[in-house]
């Protein structure tokens, strides 16, 4: 199992993935032109030649990070793969600076399993919000906010 950075050639697969989850009502859809345009924000998980997981990081403010469009293969979950993704985009958040992470979400098991703690939602910025307005859910989402501080 390799965790890397993505390739275009990767975005129809994370593209299936998301859409995957998205359809079961487990997280938000994203259309492929999305996933196109923020590829550098993806890492992947990848296993004989496939992609088998995805994550992004997205910079939200000057001290903030989120944690989005985590996915995993229905046959490679429970075997550490999700974790190792987020690591990966805490990694890169410590890269660049950004030591505040936070991640919406519906399980938010996993992410307290990763240490992250849950927020109130007005600790976001409202910009954070935008992605609501084309969500299924809204205004009722049952999403978690949940944030880790990195060292
Ligand atoms: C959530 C998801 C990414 C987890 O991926 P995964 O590769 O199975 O997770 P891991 O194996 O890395 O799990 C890490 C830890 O979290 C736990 N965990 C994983 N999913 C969990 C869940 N849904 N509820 C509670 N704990 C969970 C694991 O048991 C493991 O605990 P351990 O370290 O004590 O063994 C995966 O189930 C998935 O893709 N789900 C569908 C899409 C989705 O819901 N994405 C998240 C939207 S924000």
């Amino acid at each position: 199992m390799k965790i890397r950075p993505a390739k275009i050639k990767d975005a129809k697969a994370i593209h299936t993935l998301v859409n995957y989850y998205a359809q079961k009502r487990e997280m938000l859809a994203r259309p492929l032109s999305e996933i196109y345009e923020n590829i550098q924000e993806f890492v992947v998980a990848e296993e004989k030649s496939r992609v088998v997981g995805c994550c992004a990081l997205h910079v939200s403010w000057e001290d903030l990070a989120e944690v989005k469009a985590l996915a995993v293969d229905e046959k490679y979950q429970k075997k550490g793969v999700g974790k190792k993704l987020v690591q990966a985009c805490h990694k890169i958040s410590g890269k660049l600076g950004i030591k505040k992470i936070f991640a919406l979400t519906f399980k938010p098991k996993f992410f307290l399993k990763l240490k992250y703690y849950k927020i109130s939602r007005n600790k976001l910025p409202h910009k954070v919000w935008g992605e609501c307005i084309r969500c299924p859910f809204f205004p009722d989402c049952g999403e978690v906010p949940l944030m880790i501080e990195i060292k």
